[in-house]
């Protein structure tokens, strides 16, 4: 049964729909083409149950595929994880040593269901940054999954929209210094093509939970027009059912890029 996000959060008993009739509620609606997910709040979630912050990056990545089999299930074309920032480098050396071991550890768990599901999985972030072994892992996932073409799956892993657009900008500057195109094409598409999520669409709707209401460094181009919703629930407790209720409520909100 589907409790109203309120009673989801402070964990009130009560039901007003099945799960089946909210999902028939958000499928009678157009979908978000592209959802991002700024999954936060694992390491409080641990903290509270007196864990290490470890044990809540292992609950957040059962979440992650809860939520890729829901997004799938429903038909939406585009899921991007913020799964650890250019920032997430500051932290203890343990604790980045075991986010770096997640991607290795979810190649094996979770290839097998992804190609199953035609997911094409894509990074985006500088993996050589990475440890070998995680890199060999992005890479693989990448490589396996090329040729699928359900669900585009992305993972920002070493991600900082900063140092991307940055990047974007040198490297026009130098398409512009060989000749390769003009001063006068650099407009907005043509720096999309120079962004890591070129020929993906903008988020549609982007989601952050643990209660910061702030973007951390997060796809700043991409966002421009993207709808947002925060919720205080941390990660390692967000279930597919909440994710329906942020689809329903993206559905609600009136879009008006700019117009009337
Ligand atoms: C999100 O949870 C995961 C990463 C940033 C890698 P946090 O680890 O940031 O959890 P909190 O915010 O400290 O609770
Ligand atoms: C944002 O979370 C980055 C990821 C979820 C990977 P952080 O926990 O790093 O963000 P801040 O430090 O609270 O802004
Ligand atoms: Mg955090």
């Amino acid at each position: 049964m589907i409790k109203s996000l309120k009673r989801l959060v402070n964990g009130e008993k009560g039901s007003e729909r099945t799960k089946e009739e909210l999902l028939e509620v958000i499928k009678s609606v157009p979908l978000p083409e592209h959802v991002a997910i700024i999954t936060d709040g694992n390491g409080r979630w641990a903290k509270m149950r007196g864990l290490p912050r470890t044990a809540g990056h292992a609950q957040g990545m059962k979440r992650v595929r809860e939520i890729i089999r829901a997004a799938d299930s429903l038909g939406i074309k585009v899921l991007t994880f913020y799964s650890f920032s250019t920032e997430n480098w500051k932290r203890p050396k343990d604790e980045v040593e075991y986010l770096m071991k997640l991607p290795i550890e979810f190649l094996k768990t979770d290839l097998q269901e992804l190609m199953k599901r035609n997911v094409k999985v894509q990074m985006l972030g500088e993996k050589s940054k990475t440890p070998s072994a995680t890199q060999q892992a992005l890479i693989e996932f990448e490589e396996k999954t090329k040729e699928n073409t359900g669900l585009i799956l992305n993972f920002a892993i070493n991600y900082g929209s900063r140092d991307e657009i940055l990047h974007a900008i040198r490297q026009i500057i130098e398409d512009v210094q060989n000749g390769d195109i003009d001063k006068e094409q650099v407009n907005e598409q043509l720096m999309g093509q120079y962004l890591l999520t070129k020929g993906l669409p903008d988020p549609d709707l982007v989601i952050r939970t643990s209660g910061e209401i702030r973007v951390s460094n997060f796809l700043l181009w991409q966002l421009a027009y993207s709808e947002l919703w925060f919720t205080d629930v941390l990660w390692p407790d967000f279930t597919d059912e909440i994710f329906y209720l942020a689809i329903e409520d993206f559905q609600r909100r009136s879009r008006r890029f700019g117009a009337v």
